[in-house]
């Protein structure tokens, strides 16, 4: 990679842009005040773009995050008034499919006791990272209508589930399990109903999971799944599952951090077809809370965090999660996690704090 990464920067809708707006100034912080070598590249592209000119994301745009950027931070993607919703498909898809960014890594981590809401259960509790395929399955967009907008109206959307696509996130979640010491790997599927597709998950399961002898390979079935971790989150510790159930899962396991406002995700990737990565919060635009300072910005900076890890500077992610801690047991935070603050006064705050971090470190 060349010294010097280029980040581009994709606000989006809604909150999006007020979460990302913060997390910028992050970057900011980052270059300026510790002279990380980062360039930043601003992209419009949205629902007021789309609605004022009809761009989404254009093939020289995409083109050129695939070739010439290291990263992309993107905030959230819709709006009340697009109601097809085609641009957030066009541009969060484009890039996650465009760039075969096959790995959607939503880490689920509790930085607080008070923000676990199971009774009996602490921060420590709750450490696992879910593995979400993020190139095919029922996002794939093959399917169709038949006599559409008549009472005879059929409408197929067809769940792609390939051997190469489902054995490459099973063994990314494997290969991360070894790296990171870990001792457990759940797969989660369907596949006492859905017999084809998932048999096919399973089978890859039970192969892969021979090559990692050191490492626990626990099938369940998903709605099993969901169960067990709202009542033992600690048995948990990497989750991997197809594109829509680990959409689902990480909504729900965000709860046990504090709500998606400290929910972060990386997507990654490791082929030849590009070397970027894209960082976004887990949560969406928010509608009802745009504009009133009150969308929490930890989630997007926890993503910075990701993303500083993965060009290179672990150090600043762990620096990035302390400050939140801080603001978290201060009460320096925003109301959804129990705080007194606004998103720009929370945002200050840490990015405040990560200062007085680096500056200690200095
Ligand atoms: P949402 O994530 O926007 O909101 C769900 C709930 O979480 C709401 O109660 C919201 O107030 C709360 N919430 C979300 N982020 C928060 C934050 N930072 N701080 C405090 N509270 C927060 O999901 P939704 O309402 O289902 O979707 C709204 C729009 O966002 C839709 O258009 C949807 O398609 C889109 N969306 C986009 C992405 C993305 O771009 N990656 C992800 C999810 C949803
Ligand atoms: C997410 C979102 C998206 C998804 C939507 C906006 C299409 O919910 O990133 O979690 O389902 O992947
Ligand atoms: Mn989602």
């Amino acid at each position: 990679m060349r010294p010097l990464k280029k980040i581009a920067i994709l606000p989006g809708d809604g909150i999006g842009i007020e979460v990302t707006r913060e997390a910028r100034q992050l970057l900011e912080l980052y270059r300026n005040h510790a002279k990380l070598p980062l360039e930043l590249w601003d992209l419009d592209f949205g629902a007021e773009r789309y609605l004022r000119d009809g761009t989404t994301l254009p093939p020289d745009v995409l083109d050129q995050i695939r070739r010439g950027c290291d990263a992309v931070l993107l905030g959230a993607l819709g709006d009340p008034r697009v109601k097809s919703n085609d641009h957030a498909r066009d541009i969060l898809f484009g890039i996650r499919f465009g760039c075969d960014l096959y790995a959607n890594i939503r880490p689920v981590r509790a930085l607080s006791d008070r923000l676990v809401p199971i009774k009996d259960k602490r921060a420590a509790d709750v450490d696992f990272v879910v593995f979400r395929e993020n190139t095919e399955g029922l996002y794939a967009n093959i399917g169709g209508y038949l006599r559409k907008g008549t009472p005879g109206e059929v409408a197929i959307d067809e769940d792609i589930n390939t051997r190469q696509g489902v054995e490459r996130i099973i063994v990314a979640a494997f290969e991360f399990a070894r790296a990171t010491k870990r001792t457990r790997v759940h797969m989660a599927d369907k596949s006492n109903a859905l017999r084809h597709s998932h048999e096919l998950w399973l089978r890859a399961f039970h192969e892969i999971r021979g090559r990692y002898p050191e490492i626990e390979g626990v099938h369940m079935y998903v709605d099993a799944l969901c169960l067990r971790i709202i009542q033992a989150p600690e048995e948990f510790q990497v989750i991997v599952t197809n594109n829509l159930f680990g959409d689902i899962v990480t909504d729900l396991a965000a709860a046990l951090q504090g709500g998606l406002g400290m929910a972060a995700s990386a997507n990654v990737f490791s082929s030849d077809l590009s070397r970027v990565a894209m960082f976004e919060p887990v949560h969406g635009s928010a509608p009802l809370l745009v504009g009133k300072d009150l969308a929490n910005p930890f989630a997007a900076f926890s993503t910075v965090g990701m993303m500083l890890a993965h060009l290179g500077w672990p150090t600043e992610e762990e620096r990035i999660e302390s400050a939140i801690r801080r603001a978290l047991e201060s009460g320096n935070c925003t109301t959804d996690v129990g705080g007194r603050l606004g998103t720009r006064a929370a945002g200050a705050w840490v990015r405040d704090e990560v200062k007085r971090l680096l500056q200690a470190a200095d």
